[in-house]
Parts: structure tokens; C-alpha cells; sequence
């Protein structure tokens, strides 16, 4: 067995800042809402006809495979995690290979469905080929078009203010160097409670599952019907095609499982949190990382937070930021790394890393 790790990193956030003030002209909201309970104060949003999920996957990924010193051609393995791809199929993984000019076919592309925490599903996903031999560098991407397909009224305010749009990338390759790498990864989902924060339509649910039947939701479901159940009318003008969030409840879990995730690395490794140098976590909500920092006792200098500038860009984020802490050079050889994340589905992981 080998060992794997991160041989290139690189992110592309797009160049239209959004601030919270530019949010008040659009909906019923405030500066001091959104920095008092998100900490965000700006987000990005991508370039319409021009960026999308993919594009900027692709940016992102261009910047990993220079850092990696690679040519695109040696990539035997594409991972692509997002929540907003650009078509509901195919996947954003050959979207991005075509973007890449990548034609060799001899390569596979993934997507990984796990939104918030879909990175470290990616990269688990990846130690586990790379470790067996069966690749030697694989591509995992996240990205985000989120701006797209938010509910600018009032009504999606509690969900529209908090996301942006971005990519990152890193190329994990084997090593032969058992003192670095990934070290462990862990995932854990638990789908009792996949409607608390979900984006429902267009689906094949045809009024199925328990949030239909609890709240007994008419969009003219019927046996007899035919087609306009993946998406009608009606659940356009109520708003089933946005995301739809119950923000305190998945404040409240989050809290518990970022905590419990990253002791479970921690207790895999023989490590305690004295040993964590830098802490990257999903870029939720500020306040969910000051509670892990506070809980495990880190300074601000050992967690990496750049919610402020970007808001959650899910399936981005810990790239984006891993990316950002490798750069200005507050991640150093050596260090150790925690990744954590938690979000829709729910699903939530962690990763340990030796820089
Ligand atoms: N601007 C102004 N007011 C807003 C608002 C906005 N953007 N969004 C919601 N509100 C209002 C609500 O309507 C509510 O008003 P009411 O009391 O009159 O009913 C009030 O603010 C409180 O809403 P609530 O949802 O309870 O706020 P909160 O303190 O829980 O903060 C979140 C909301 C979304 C910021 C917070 O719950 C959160 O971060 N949850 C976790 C989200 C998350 O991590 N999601 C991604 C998964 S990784």
C-alpha cells in the first residue's frame, strides 16, 4: 500500500464582489444580520455566459495541476464535487475534462453528491484509489455555482445571503514518504433529516417523502398523472427550486458533529489537538468555526476562516481555503493539517493531513 497526498493545490474565486449592502437593494436584509450571524461580509459571483460551475472547476484546476508540476495529460482520474452543476446530467467531472482539453478517454470521471462536506468525500475517495496503486494522479475538484439558483426575494433570505461562488482543486498523487500525506479520513451520513436543508425540485420524489406527506403538499400529484412531476408551476412559484434550509437546526448539529469528527481523526491517529497546527473548516457560518476553536482550544492563527470575503461555497470552500493558508504560507512543510466539514443529508468527515 502507498501512501497519498496532496502534490498540487490551487483555487479561482470570480472577480464580482457582492456585499452585504449590495444584498439589501434585492431583499428585506442588513449589513449587521448577516456579520452578526454568519460573519460573512462579501461574497463572489461568477460571470453569467461565462463562468459556471465547471469553468471555474476548471480554473481552479489548471492552477493544481502547475502546482503539482504535471501536464493535464498525466491526470488518470477526475473527482468533482458540487451542489449546482451545470447540467443535472451529465456531471460536472467530463464537463471539466472537455473544458481541460483533456481527450484522452483512458481517464474516469466522478461526482460526488455531498455538497458541503462532498470535498473530503472526493479526497477520501482519492486516498483510497491512489493508496491501492490504482492511480497516480487524481484530479478532485470542488466547486460552486451557487448564485445561480438562489432566491433573491425576501422569502430566500435566510438561504441566499450566506453562499458564493468558487473552485479549488488538488492533485493527490502516491508517496513513498510514510512521514507525510493523508493520514486518515472518515465519513458519516445520516438521512433522517435530508429535507432540513435541501433543494427538492426538479426531482423524481413525486410528493414520496415525509415533508410532502407530513405537511400534506399539493402539486398535483397523482397516480394518473403523466410527466410535470419533476417540476410544474406550482412548484416554481413556491419556491421549490431554490434551496430550502431550517438554518437553526443545522446550526445545532453542526456544532455537535464538526466537534465529534475531528476527534474521531484525532483518536484514529494517536493525536491530540495540541498537534493540529491548522484547522480547515468548511466555511459554514463564522460562528460554527469560532465554536470548534473555542471547544478544542486553538488560537487564531491554528483555523483558517475566509467566510468573511467568500460566504459558504460548499463543495469550494475547504479547497479555497486550504489553497489560500498553502499560499501566503501559513500551512509549512511538516504541519499537520485537520479538514472538517458538515452539511446537507446529512454527511459530514474529517481528514488529517502531514503537510
Ligand atoms: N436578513 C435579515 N433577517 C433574516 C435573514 C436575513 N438574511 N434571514 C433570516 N432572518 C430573520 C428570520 O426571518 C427570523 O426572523 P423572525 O425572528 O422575525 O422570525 C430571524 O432572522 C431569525 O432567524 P433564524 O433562522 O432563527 O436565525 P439564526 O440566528 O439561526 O441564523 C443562520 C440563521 C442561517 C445564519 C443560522 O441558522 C445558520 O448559520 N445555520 C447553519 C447554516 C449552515 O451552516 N448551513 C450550511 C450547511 S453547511
Amino acid at each position: 500500500m502507498f501512501q497519498s497526498k496532496i502534490a498540487g493545490i490551487g483555487h479561482f474565486v470570480p472577480e464580482w464582489e457582492v456585499t452585504n449592502e449590495d444584498l439589501t437593494k434585492v431583499m428585506d436584509t442588513s449589513n449587521e444580520w448577516i456579520v452578526e450571524r454568519t460573519g460573512i461580509q462579501s461574497r463572489r459571483y461568477g460571470k453569467r455566459h461565462e463562468e459556471t460551475t465547471a469553468v471555474l472547476g476548471t480554473k481552479a484546476a489548471v492552477a493544481a495541476i502547475e502546482n503539482a508540476g504535471i501536464e493535464k495529460e498525466e491526470i488518470d482520474f477526475i473527482i468533482f464535487a458540487t451542489l449546482s452543476p451545470d447540467y443535472f446530467f451529465p456531471g460536472c467531472g467530463v464537463l471539466l475534462q472537455r473544458e481541460l482539453g483533456i481527450t484522452n478517454t483512458g481517464l474516469g470521471a466522478l461526482d460526488i453528491r455531498n455538497q458541503c462536506s462532498g470535498f473530503i468525500y472526493a479526497l477520501s475517495v482519492a486516498d483510497q484509489f491512489v493508496k491501492t496503486g490504482m492511480y497516480k494522479n487524481v484530479l478532485v475538484v470542488g466547486a460552486e455555482m451557487h448564485s445561480m439558483g438562489l432566491d433573491f426575494s425576501t422569502r430566500g433570505r435566510n438561504v441566499s445571503v450566506i453562499f458564493g461562488d468558487g473552485g479549488g482543486a488538488v492533485v493527490v498523487q502516491p508517496t513513498e514518504n510514510k512521514n507525510e500525506g493523508i493520514l486518515t479520513t472518515h465519513l458519516h451520513s445520516d438521512g433522517t433529516y435530508a429535507e432540513k436543508l435541501a433543494f427538492l425540485s426538479p426531482g423524481s420524489h413525486a410528493g414520496y417523502h415525509q415533508k410532502y406527506l407530513d405537511e400534506k403538499l399539493d402539486y398535483g400529484f397523482s397516480d394518473e398523472t403523466y410527466g410535470e412531476l419533476f417540476l410544474n408551476e406550482k412548484m416554481l412559484k413556491d419556491g421549490l427550486v431554490y434551496p430550502q434550509m431550517e438554518g437553526p437546526f443545522v446550526f445545532k448539529l453542526a456544532v455537535q458533529k464538526f466537534p465529534e469528527v475531528i476527534q474521531e481523526a484525532l483518536d484514529k491517529t494517536g493525536l491530540t489537538t495540541k498537534d493540529i497546527d491548522m484547522l480547515v473548516p468548511h466555511q459554514a457560518n463564522l460562528r460554527i468555526s469560532q465554536f470548534v476553536q473555542k471547544k478544542f482550544g486553538l488560537n487564531d492563527h491554528q483555523v483558517w476562516n475566509n467566510i468573511q470575503k467568500y460566504g459558504n461555497t460548499t463543495a469550494a470552500s475547504i479547497p479555497i481555503a486550504l489553497s489560500e493558508a498553502v499560499q501566503t504560507g501559513a500551512i509549512q512543510k511538516g504541519n499537520l493539517v485537520c479538514l472538517a466539514a458538515f452539511g446537507s443529508g446529512f454527511t459530514w468527515g474529517s481528514a488529517l493531513i502531514r503537510w
